[in-house]
């Protein structure tokens, strides 16, 4: 069809060439993945994001490996931050803007969780995971730097035809109700649910500012094979991430996007009534 109406490059609608990434919480687990095939894809800078700089898990270590990927022409660089804390994040944009004008892609990631019995839950782990996973998220869209809203950099960034795009990492956690019992994670859920409708008030409120926002939503079930697991998720989860980000996404704005292969639909095999 595209060649038939010569409207369109099909070769180059899953690519990300010229693009600028942030990715929170990209310097290991499912984000480095992300941050892997954004490279891959074309992009321009992939900025990755966490706490700590230095260590095994640490940014410097996954920038230095994202930057071997063979064949890339787009490099990583790393800025720690931590998302939770509001004047972090302005430190963290106000970095970015020291070389870069424009920002098109931020996925919104790092995810804090916690688990437990439901009457001994200390306050502190429902602060935890509300703070980074739900009001870090809206300060990190808001982007204020210097009192100024700074959503201008996305954009700065986005077009009609093309817009900059927000993606939320959320879990299915957020549209099932997963653990409830000894290893309870009752707030980590909500904290989910809640991001699931934080993306759709920001897809209504920036669509016309050319910022779609929607929300991928991994699942996982620990098991034996959860290395493998964990691997083969990773790159589901990049090929959506992608599909999001390319060309091929430019027209979805709002949506929820569960990575999970149906196991959440399934979820009634799964319990002992
Ligand atoms: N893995 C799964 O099966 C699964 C399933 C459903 C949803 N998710 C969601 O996917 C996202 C990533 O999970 P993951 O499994 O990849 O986790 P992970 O392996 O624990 O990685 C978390 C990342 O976030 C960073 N981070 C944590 N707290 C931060 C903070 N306050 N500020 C900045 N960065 C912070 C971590 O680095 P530092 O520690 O150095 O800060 C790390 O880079 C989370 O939102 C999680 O809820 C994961």
């Amino acid at each position: 069809m595209y060649e038939a109406n010569g409207s369109a490059n099909f070769n180059s609608i899953f690519r990300l060439d010229g693009k600028v990434a942030l990715v929170t919480g990209g310097s290991r687990g499912l984000r480095l993945h992300t941050a892997t095939a954004f490279l891959l894809a074309g992009a321009k800078k992939v900025i990755i994001s966490a706490r700590k700089a230095e260590g095994p898990q640490g940014i410097n270590q996954a920038v230095k490996k994202l930057n071997r990927l063979p064949g890339i022409t787009g490099k990583a660089i790393g800025i720690a931050a931590n998302v939770a804390n509001t004047e972090d994040i302005e430190r963290l944009v106000g970095e970015i803007k020291k070389t870069d004008d424009k920002l098109d892609i931020l996925v919104a990631n790092a995810g804090a969780t916690w688990g437990g019995p439901f009457e001994p839950t200390p306050d502190w782990s429902s602060k935890k995971v509300l703070d980074l996973n739900v009001r870090g998220v809206f300060n990190l869209a808001r982007l204020y730097v210097k009192n100024r809203p700074c959503t201008p950099m996305l954009e700065a960034a986005g077009t009609k035809e093309n817009p900059s795009r927000i993606i939320i990492t959320s879990s299915t956690a957020g549209v099932t109700v997963p653990h409830v019992e000894e290893h309870g994670t009752i707030m980590y859920a909500v904290s989910k649910a809640a991001a699931h409708h934080l993306s759709r008030q920001l897809a209504v409120k920036l669509g016309p500012r050319n910022i779609t926002t929607n929300t991928v939503a991994p699942g996982f079930f620990p098991s034996k094979l959860a290395n493998g697991l964990i691997e083969i998720l990773g790159e589901d989860i990049a090929g959506v991430m992608v599909f999001l980000c390319s060309p091929a996404g430019n027209y979805i704005n709002g949506v929820d996007i569960c990575v999970d292969g149906g196991v959440r639909l399934a979820q009634g095999r799964q319990i002992k009534l």
